[in-house]
């Protein structure tokens, strides 16, 4: 039987960030953990007919997605617990991630400021392991709460059971499909220790004359909003999902051959052996940067950055970030990969 709250044909163009029309056959708004568990146990929804849908920040929809789409709802923020150093907060999967941020910043605890402004819910960021300006989720992370789609149990997660790596986790690999994340715990710091080495976060602290011995929270949050907002286009007002594709790993040789033609080629050290080249640096310098085509284009401040500029189908997008992938290939030798999750 069908969970009695289930609407039909929901227009989803405002509900990811791109905004390609596409619908909902069947919709249904999930705002508890044990609501959920139950239409699973009484078999009206199991993985092979729901798409979970959070903010629909990091989704490029071909085809209207089929079966169910789950809207995770899941309000609330509220502390669990303390220590001496930290304090664990737990958050709904419906929480817009910023509020989380601002929730954080309004405490003074430490942790995800580096994190501010991006895009979608608190249950999407250890899907990826959300990332940017030299801290990743996976530092500040405690466990999640997940129901499993084939049983309706709800299982736990720890940090060592989510395989998280860059822009990676278990969730997008293995367990594709088969958990909705209902609440994720982060540990926040009582005396924030500043990482303010990555990219232009520094130099902007500058600009807003802070002295380093009178840095809060709110300050470094400040700062990474304000870098964002002078690279990334808005998605209230362009249709985008952020990077479209992720930075290359590459072997040292590989990046030390770009650098004989290109001295000046970023890139950074990504383990033993390897080196991470930024993509959208590769895509400008095969001179896709601020190219249209028809619909699609790329960001005029940010190639990496695929862009709706109204109308676009999902696959007009699509072919067009496959015509870049294979221009990087035919030019480098590398090949990009979408971090962006394609939906067929
Ligand atoms: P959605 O797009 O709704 O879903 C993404 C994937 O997760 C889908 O496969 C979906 O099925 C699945 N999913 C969603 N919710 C759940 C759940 N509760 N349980 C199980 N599966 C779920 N990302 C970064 O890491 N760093 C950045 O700096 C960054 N900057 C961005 C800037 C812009 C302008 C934009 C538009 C995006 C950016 N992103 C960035 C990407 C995006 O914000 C993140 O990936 C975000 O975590 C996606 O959250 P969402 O709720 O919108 O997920
Ligand atoms: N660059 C260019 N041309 C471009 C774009 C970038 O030469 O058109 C060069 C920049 O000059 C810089 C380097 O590439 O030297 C890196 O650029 P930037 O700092 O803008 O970051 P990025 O590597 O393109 C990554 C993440 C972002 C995250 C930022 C900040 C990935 C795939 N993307 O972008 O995440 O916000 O770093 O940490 O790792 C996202 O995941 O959606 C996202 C936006």
């Amino acid at each position: 039987m069908e969970p009695p709250d289930i609407k039909q044909n929901i227009d989803l163009k405002r509900l990811n960030t791109f905004g390609i029309s596409v619908s909902a056959d069947k919709y249904l708004d999930v705002n508890g953990a044990d609501e959920l568990s139950g239409y699973v146990k009484s078999g009206s929804i199991s993985p092979e007919n729901v798409f979970i849908l959070g903010g629909g920040s990091n989704v490029l929809f071909l085809n209207s997605p089929s079966g169910i789409v789950l809207k995770m709802d899941i309000q609330g923020i509220r502390q669990i617990s303390e220590n001496a150093d930290s304090v664990f907060i737990k958050a709904g999967a419906g929480v817009v991630w910023h509020d989380l941020v601002n929730y954080a910043i309004s405490r003074n605890l430490g942790g995800i400021e580096n994190l501010s402004l991006i895009p979608g819910s608190c249950g999407a960021a250890p899907m990826q392991n959300i990332g940017a300006y030299g801290v990743e989720l996976e530092q500040v992370f405690e466990e999640l709460e997940a129901v499993n789609l084939n049983t309706g149990k709800t299982d736990t997660f720890r940090s060592e059971d989510c395989d998280f790596g860059y822009r990676q986790s278990v969730f997008k690999h293995e367990l594709k499909g088969i958990y909705a994340i209902t609440s994720i715990t982060l540990r926040l710091s009582k005396k924030p220790e500043f990482n303010i080495s990555y990219g232009a976060i520094q130099e902007t602290l500058d600009e807003m004359d802070i002295p380093e011995n009178k840095l809060s929270v709110k300050d470094v949050s400040d700062a990474v909003i304000a870098i964002r907002r002078s690279k990334l286009p808005d998605p209230k007002e362009t249709g985008n999902a952020g990077s479209f594709f992720k930075n290359p790993v590459v072997p040292d040789e590989v990046y030390q051959n770009i650098l004989k033609e290109f001295p000046e080629a970023p890139g950074y050290p990504a383990g033993e052996g390897f080196t991470k080249v930024p993509a959208g640096w590769l895509i400008e310098k095969c001179g896709w940067k601020g190219k249209r085509s028809q619909n699609a284009g790329t960001w005029h401040k940010q190639a990496l950055v695929i862009i709706n500029y109204g109308g676009a189908t999902g696959r007009e997008i699509y072919d067009f970030a496959m015509e870049i992938k294979s221009s990087v290939s035919q030019r480098f030798g590398i090949s990009l990969t979408p971090e962006v999750n394609i939906i067929e």
